[in-house]
């Protein structure tokens, strides 16, 4: 971050203050209001974070109208084209890519601590089996500070980084065995001969009875979900882990806030939100119907799987999960799959009416992941969950990022207060 040696100025009243202007590598000019609450006595209004940087990152930057996603500087279709989800993992938590030596490294340490606690499956037992698999990764996430305590303590970087490896290590075991419990199946361990993306495909679809094979292409396009869903600069999730680390809470319980904000249907729930809805939509003729009610200012409803509060242009993930949905439903046999069929006749109408255009409404990431992931055999229940565990990569790398930076604080927002003014107390015999 740079200071530009502009400055805005700021007038209310009497008092007039310099507010500094800080230039980012990427983005437009940032103004500096931290003086304004101690220096003129206001404060901003923001809700939903419209306008406010809250935070300083070198991890991911997106621009919204070119619809341009980077991580570290280099785009993401270089990436889900040319690497692999486990160097985009080193990409994002150090900073560079690595050399073939650090790669290897950093697989076999993930590799090696893909194994939970066997303590942990008593836990599973706990949940009713009509659980969500998403109830069981924020419970089991959040009670990882239980079983692994010799990496919580966030102020020894040695244990900031077993506790980073271990997240990701273990995530796709933990959400494998969220599935396998939810349909009544015995856990399958993982297999360290596999790599990231086989073995979590394996521990969803093995079982004891019988021999299971990787599908090599089913296996390559998990790797791109993970891959393209592995950060996303200052999304809610990201945000809600920096906020609860912000109070020094262990990384554990920092994700599992991450995980419970991703749950909802605007964020992470929008994939099984979206499959659900072409599922409903059924045919291309129900279309101009659910455009329409989409459009209706007194229903409720939204296109899900489309707009993003950053992206006013192609989400370039979509365009990626558009040709990954091709490829995977026509290796499955299914390229007359009735879901995808909607799915892009859908994506046409809404491209060319006017209400979509004016308000710069784009079909997002998960307008088609849902597709591929049902074609590969997961309930839509566990589109989220996958989500978690691709996109806890980039909870950890933001939580170290934030950590290490000398000027971290404790977040804590102020508000336009608008209930009742000072009022002294009532007895209840006279109220
Ligand atoms: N369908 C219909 N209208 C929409 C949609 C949609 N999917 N999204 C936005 N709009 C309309 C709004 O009604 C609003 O119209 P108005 O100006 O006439 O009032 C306008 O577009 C702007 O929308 P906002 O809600 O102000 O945009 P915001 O940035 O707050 O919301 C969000 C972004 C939450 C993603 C929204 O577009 C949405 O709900 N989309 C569907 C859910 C979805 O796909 N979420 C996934 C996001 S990506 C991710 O988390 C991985």
């Amino acid at each position: 971050m740079a200071n530009n040696e502009k400055t805005a100025k700021f007038s209310l009243g009497d008092m007039e203050l310099d507010l500094p202007i800080l230039s980012p590598t990427a983005g437009p000019d940032v103004v500096d209001i931290r003086k304004l609450y101690s220096q003129g006595d206001v404060f901003t209004y923001d809700p939903g974070f419209t306008s406010t940087a809250a935070c300083e990152s070198a991890i991911t930057f997106i621009d919204g109208d070119k619809g341009e996603l980077l991580h570290r500087g280099y785009p993401i279709d270089q990436l889900a084209d040319k690497s692999h989800y486990l160097e985009v993992c080193y990409l994002l938590i150090y900073g560079e890519l690595p050399s073939s030596v650090q790669l290897k490294d950093f697989e076999s340490l993930v590799t090696n601590h893909t194994m939970l606690h066997e303590q942990m499956i008593h836990f599973f037992r706990g949940f009713r089996r009509d659980v969500h698999p998403m109830a069981v990764m924020v419970g089991v996430v959040g009670a990882m500070s239980a079983f692994y305590h010799d990496s919580t303590d966030i102020s020894d970087e040695h244990q900031r980084e077993v506790a980073s490896i271990r997240l990701i290590a273990k995530m796709p075991t933990i959400a494998a065995m969220a599935y396998k419990y939810t349909i009544g199946q015995p856990f399958v361990y993982p297999q360290n001969d596999l790599d990231y993306a086989s073995n979590f495909l394996r521990m969803c679809f093995a079982v004891p009875a019988e021999d299971y094979v990787v599908n090599p292409i089913l296996s390559r396009a998990m790797d791109r979900i993970f891959t393209l869903h592995a950060d996303h600069e200052q999304n809610a999730s990201t945000s809600t882990v920096r906020l609860a680390s912000s109070s020094g809470a262990n990384p554990f319980a920092c994700i599992a806030a991450g995980i419970a904000c991703l749950w909802g249907p605007a964020h992470g729930g929008a994939n099984q939100a979206c499959l659900e809805m072409l599922k409903e939509i059924g045919t291309p003729d129900r279309i101009p119907e659910f455009v329409a009610r989409a459009k209706d200012k007194d229903d409720p409803f939204r296109l899900m799987g489309f707009g993003h509060r950053v992206y006013k242009n192609f989400d370039p993930r979509a365009k990626v999960m558009k040709q990954s949905a091709d490829e995977v439903l026509e290796l499955l046999g299914v390229e007359n799959n009735p879901t995808l069929q909607v799915a892009k006749e859908l994506e046409r109408v809404a491209l060319e009416d006017p209400y979509f255009a004016e308000r710069k409404l784009y079909p997002n990431v998960d307008f088609y992941s849902g597709i591929i992931l049902d074609a590969m055999g997961f309930p839509t229940s566990m589109f989220t969950p996958i989500f978690a565990l691709a996109r806890t990569v980039g909870w950890i790398s933001q939580w170290k990022e934030m950590i290490a930076d000398p000027t971290m604080k404790i977040g804590r927002p102020r508000q336009l207060y608008v209930g009742a003014p000072h009022r002294d107390y009532v007895n209840v015999e006279n109220r």
